[in-house]
């Protein structure tokens, strides 16, 4: 079967599939990515270091309105979940926290970055996930030995972005920032979320062929789900099913993969919570990288985006078997020492 994703009219169409014709799909995008990547599955350790966060967006669930908990771990609780990431011969960790622009704020990151490439002797890929930042900030991180960084659009219509954020977030600058990442010099991820209010399957077209114009490094992509604690609570009749949105989450993946045969595609925690096969069909499908939770278990539950998020109360090495158990049900082999670079994407 032949799955043209020249226009939008055709991803639309592919978006839609659903029973043979989605399987069909899917082992077209699953053929692309062993033909172009292989079956291998790297392992970036994310460490949601704190959940304070200077903006509200309308779907998040520690936005600053919101009363949950706030805390930050102190910088050696961040370098020993680092060392642990190292020593488990993971490629890699994300450092991911709310958004906020102050100098101790840069100051801690930058700090952070630098001892955590001289403690693994630069072998371990730094990834920051830390919102929209100045030019200068960003460069500072990238020069304390930061290598990827993920921002997501979220949406790329502009008047969705407007529905689902307060007024003084913009798209442009949103925008914006992707384009000063990627100036920096820094690998770039971005990606949006799949089955939101107000969302149609024309626009997630749109948002996929953004992102192949965008020529980005990486992506993340996961189903919008439900928190009670948000304003976007009050328009839960207004997204599709969980089964639909897991049909069109996995289907925007195979898509993807065959309109960016060689970016990483991360196998998201959303996906893991929206369906209990979620994660393991994300990577047979399309998905190359999985991010488990090295935070520290007294702190996940505080790192609430969305109700009944995953992995929350496990411990450590439970997260890792249960990762490494479904990497393997997907058919998939776990890449252990490698940082896992995309190559050939611009
Ligand atoms: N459902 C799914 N994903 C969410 N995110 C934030 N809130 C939610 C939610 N309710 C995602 C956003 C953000 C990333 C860190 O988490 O896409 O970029
Ligand atoms: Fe803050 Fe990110 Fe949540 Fe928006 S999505 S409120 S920036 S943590």
């Amino acid at each position: 079967m032949e799955f043209p994703v020249d226009t939008e009219m055709d991803v639309t169409r592919l978006l839609s599939l659903r029973g043979k014709e989605a399987a069909a799909l899917r082992e077209a995008a699953h053929q692309t990515k062993i033909r172009h990547l292989g079956d291998k599955v790297y392992l970036r350790g994310l460490i949601e270091f704190s959940n304070i966060c200077t903006k509200n967006c309308h779907y998040c669930g520690i936005r600053r309105d919101s009363a949950v908990p706030r805390y930050s771990m102190r910088p050696d609780e961040v370098l020993q979940a680092a060392d642990f990431a190292y020593k488990q011969g993971f490629g890699s960790i994300v450092l991911q926290s709310g958004e906020r622009r102050s100098e101790a704020f840069t100051s801690l990151i930058e700090q952070l970055v630098k001892e955590i490439m001289h403690r693994s002797h630069g072998e371990l890929g730094i990834t920051l996930s830390l919102g929209e930042q100045s030019m200068e900030t960003y460069a500072r991180w990238k020069a304390a030995g930061a290598l990827r960084y993920l921002l997501r659009i979220e949406t790329s219509s502009p008047v969705l972005y407007a529905r689902l954020h307060p007024a003084d977030h913009r798209f442009e600058e949103r925008a914006d920032c992707l384009r000063r990442l990627r100036e920096t010099g820094y690998l770039v991820g971005s990606g949006i979320m799949t089955g939101l209010p107000f969302q149609s399957t024309g626009q997630v077209a749109r948002d996929l062929l953004f992102l192949r114009d965008m020529h980005v490094d990486m992506v993340g992509m996961g189903p919008y789900l439900e928190h009670e604690q948000t304003p976007l609570w009050a328009f839960r009749h207004q997204i599709p099913s969980r089964e639909e949105r897991y049909e069109t989450g996995l289907n925007a993946l195979a898509v993807l993969r065959l309109l960016m045969p060689h970016i990483n595609m991360a196998a998201t925690t959303a996906m893991g919570t929206l369906h209990p096969d979620g994660r393991k069909e994300a990577l047979y499908t399309a998905a190359n990288v999985i991010m488990p939770n090295i935070t520290p278990v007294v702190h996940r539950k505080d790192y609430s985006l969305y109700d009944n998020k995953i992995c929350i109360s496990e411990p450590l090495q439970d997260t890792l078997e249960n990762i490494t158990r479904t990497i393997e049900a997907a058919g998939c082999t776990v890449a252990l020492g490698e940082q896992g670079n995309p190559r050939g994407t611009r």
